[in-house]
């Protein structure tokens, strides 16, 4: 057996004891009340980092901590990799529809049950049992290490970017590695080499200076929800297409090898649909399930509210209404250029006798990252290795805005070797990870490092 292989199996229950302890913590980045444990979280890491032989430093932010450490014992003539994740994890409601409560991680079904079990601190601990594992069994290690766990991925990453720009010398590496996707379905070790972006949304309209009686106005005077919702009728077309002028401009297209590399994967529409209980799939004309998926853009309405919602009937015109839109965009939409765009849309489609705010959030750009660069050919490598299958190469509709500002700013291309599944309710009651892919992306996670500096001394070698 292999002595990674060998290391794992013997400290099995200790690894697990320890990410138990990491989901235990609240970590919730959007809640104000849980700023305390989330630098509570942040000081665990540092911990988990300090236990495998790395003295982390945490870097304070307006928002919530960044853990950061290095070791560069590898020298100056070996490479560097960053490896990036988050600690921080997505709200818990609706809270009754937990199994077992969302920070008291259970296992059972073979898989570990909690908030955050793949989005991300499993995957993050996966990483750092990794290095552990690889440390444990090497009198030295192959290349440098550099480790970046920020606690504001599931709120757009505002504070991370100033970090990046602000420390690109200290961060400077040959590829930067991340563990925050899903495999493309169990068994099948899977590359991510593209993500979608995003522009968000909330539009207010609002007409009558008070909600009035139905009856009386009813009829004469505008209701800002009906044109709320004849607005959104409009967005999108009856082929399925987001109605927004310019919107599809600067779309790079699929090429014929996507799509026919993407309609050679193991997907069947039929088990998608029963997968989530839905009789159909819907969606742009034209183009397959993945095709719209991973590399089309859409628009969708988040949350709607305004008039009344309680119990029984109350005849209301309500004088306000509220929508949250988003789209995921791909490449190379821009979210400022696509925020410009819509926009306008909205204040052109929106009847004069409404007045209609658009507030937007942050959001993120879409990424692809080269395919055969040498880290996507180590975690490739690394994969075979510890699947014992070919991995395949997928995109996926999900955004990480540091991706491509990684790219940009440190000029580093990002590696996407994840570990989650389709199905393991990733922002959703019951999240879970498999353990075996907890268990097997330690190995692939210490295989990477030698993996990476044998495929860069192979790139070389070809130039
Ligand atoms: N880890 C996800 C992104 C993801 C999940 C990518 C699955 C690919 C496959 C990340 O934590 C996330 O949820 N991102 C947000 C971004 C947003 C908050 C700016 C998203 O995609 O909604
Ligand atoms: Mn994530
Ligand atoms: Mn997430």
């Amino acid at each position: 057996m292999h002595p990674i292989r060998s290391y794992v199996e013997s400290n099995k229950k200790r690894f697990l004891d320890e990410l138990k302890a990491f989901l235990h913590i609240e970590s919730i980045s959007t809640l104000p009340e849980q700023k305390q444990t989330c630098a509570e979280c942040a000081e665990y890491v540092r911990s988990e980092l300090a236990r495998i032989g790395f003295a982390a430093k945490i870097f304070p932010t307006v928002g919530h901590p960044i853990v950061y450490a290095e070791d560069l014992n590898a020298g100056t003539s070996a490479p560097t990799t960053l490896f990036y994740g988050h600690y921080d994890v997505q709200p818990v409601d609706p809270i009754a529809l937990w199994t077992t409560p969302p920070f008291e991680p259970s296992i059972r079904n073979e898989r570990l049950y909690a908030r955050g079990a793949a989005d991300d601190k499993g995957q993050v601990h996966l990483h750092l049992k990794g290095i552990e594992s690889l440390r444990a069994t090497r009198d030295s290690m192959p290349c440098n290490i550099k480790i970046l766990i920020e606690g504001e991925e599931e709120i757009g990453s505002t504070n991370l970017e100033k970090f990046l720009r602000e420390h690109a010398a200290m961060l400077a590496c040959d590829t930067v590695l991340i563990s925050d996707t899903a495999m493309l379905a169990p068994g099948i070790p899977t590359i991510t080499y593209g993500l979608r972006g995003l522009a968000y949304f909330e539009i207010t309209l609002t007409s009558a200076n008070s909600d009035l009686h139905s009856g009386m106005f009813g009829g004469a005077v505008e209701n800002p929800l009906n044109a709320l919702c004849s607005i959104i009728a409009r967005l999108k077309d009856e082929y399925g297409r987001v109605a927004v002028p310019h919107f599809y401009d600067d779309i790079l297209p699929l090429t014929p090898e996507e799509r026919k590399q993407f309609a050679s994967l193991p997907f069947s529409d039929e088990k998608f649909c029963a997968s989530i209980g839905i009789p159909s799939t819907r969606g742009e004309f034209g183009y397959s399930t993945l095709e719209r998926l991973w590399a089309r853009p859409t628009l969708d309405v988040n949350g709607i509210w305004g008039g009344f919602t309680g119990a029984g009937a109350k005849t209301v015109l309500p004088a306000i209404a509220h929508a949250k839109i988003s789209m995921r965009l791909v490449p190379n939409q821009s979210s400022k250029k696509i925020e410009q765009l819509f926009k306008e849309h909205i204040t052109n489609i929106t009847p004069p006798t409404t007045h209609v705010e658009i507030q937007p959030f942050h959001g993120g750009e879409p990424a692809l990252t080269p395919m055969d660069s040498p880290g996507n050919k180590a975690a490739q490598a690394a994969l075979r290795f510890a699947y014992g299958k070919e991995p395949v190469f997928i995109r996926d509709g999900g955004s990480i805005p540091i991706v491509p500002l990684f790219q940009n700013i440190l000029n580093a291309p990002v590696v996407l070797m994840g570990f989650g599944l389709p199905d393991e309710n990733a922002h959703a009651p019951d999240e879970n990870i498999l353990l075996e892919n907890y268990f097997l992306g330690i190995e692939s996670s210490a295989y990477f490092y030698e993996e990476f500096v044998k495929s860069l001394s192979k790139t070389h070698e070809a130039m």
